[in-house]
This record gives C-alpha cells, structure tokens and sequence, in this order.
C-alpha cells in the first residue's frame, strides 16, 4: 500500500502506526473496519486537525475499506473536520443549558476579539470558531472547548482572558 502513494501523501508516523495496532486490538479481527473512527480521530490528530480528501483516501486505503465509507463517516461526525481549521479550534456550545446560561455573550465576545463568526478561520491560521451542541458539560454551563481542553462557568470577560493567554 505504501508504495502506491505519491511523496507528498499523507501518512501516519511509526508512533501513529504503534497506535493504530494498539486501536485493532480493541476489535475482533474480523471486525477490523469497526476501528474506523478512531483511525480517523489518528489521523486527524497526525495531520493537522483536520482531514483532507488525501487524508480520507489514505485511511480509506489504510483499513482496506471503499472511499465512500470512509467518507461517510467522516462527514456524519461534527467531531470530524473537512476543512482546514486553525491552531486553535473553539468549538463553543450553544446548545440549551449553555444558552440559558449565556453563551449569546460568549459568542459576542469571542467574535468581537477575533473578527471572525463561526465556521470562519482567523487571517493569521489562529483561531478558528465553531459552534457545537451539547459537549456533556452542561453542569458547569456555559462551556467551550479548545482543541483538547474544556473551559467551563465562563463570562464573556473570562473567555476574553482566556484567548488573550494562548501562546
Ligand atoms: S448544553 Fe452546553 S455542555 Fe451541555
């Protein structure tokens, strides 16, 4: 499989590799295209935060599997993205119990500091805004998520803070 792919394909590193072996493990060998969506959680972690239709084509060939259920997956999963996102992905909750708590005042300050509304990637490559249902925080409303960290009971002047300390 390797050697069909151009130089310029993406392709997961010996470390993801290790991984996706400890991933098949969690399956029956019979049943190996059940590991199809943390493969593409690897991937999308390997290249960038996002996945490509390169990408898509690797892990497609990657798991022996038809392009089109790789696809399909892909693109039914919010958690999955399609597009090239920023360094700093903000997905922010507006779903009923972050609502109530205020996300409208969130998301007001969030797009007056960074310019941008959702689905939109700052100039920079920084920041890119999403808004998101429900993230099971709904105790600590209202709630974002960047990348990999939750920020929960926020106010408009907390989330100003907290985007004003990102390296
Ligand atoms: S409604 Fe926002 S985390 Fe549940």
């Amino acid at each position: 499989m390797e050697q069909e792919l151009n130089d310029n394909a993406p392709r997961f590193s010996p470390e993801a590799l290790a991984r996706t072996e400890e991933i098949f493990k969690r399956y029956p060998p019979e049943h190996r295209e059940a590991a199809l969506m943390p493969i593409l959680h690897l991937a999308q972690r390997e290249f960038g935060g996002w996945l490509s239709p390169e990408a898509l084509d690797y892990v497609a060939r990657f798991m022996k599997l038809a392009p089109i259920r790789v696809h399909e997956v892909a693109s039914f999963y919010t958690m999955y993205n399609l597009k090239r996102v920023g360094r700093y992905h903000i997905q922010v909750c507006t779903n009923i119990s972050c609502w109530l708590c205020g996300s409208d005042a969130i998301v007001e300050a969030l797009r007056a500091r960074l310019g941008i509304g959702f689905g939109q990637t700052s100039a920079d490559g920084r920041f890119t805004l999403a808004e998101v249902e429900c993230l099971g925080a709904c105790v600590n409303a209202p709630m974002l998520q960047i990348n990999d960290d939750y920020h929960e009971n926020l106010t408009p002047e907390k989330v100003v803070g907290i985007i004003d300390q990102l390296p």
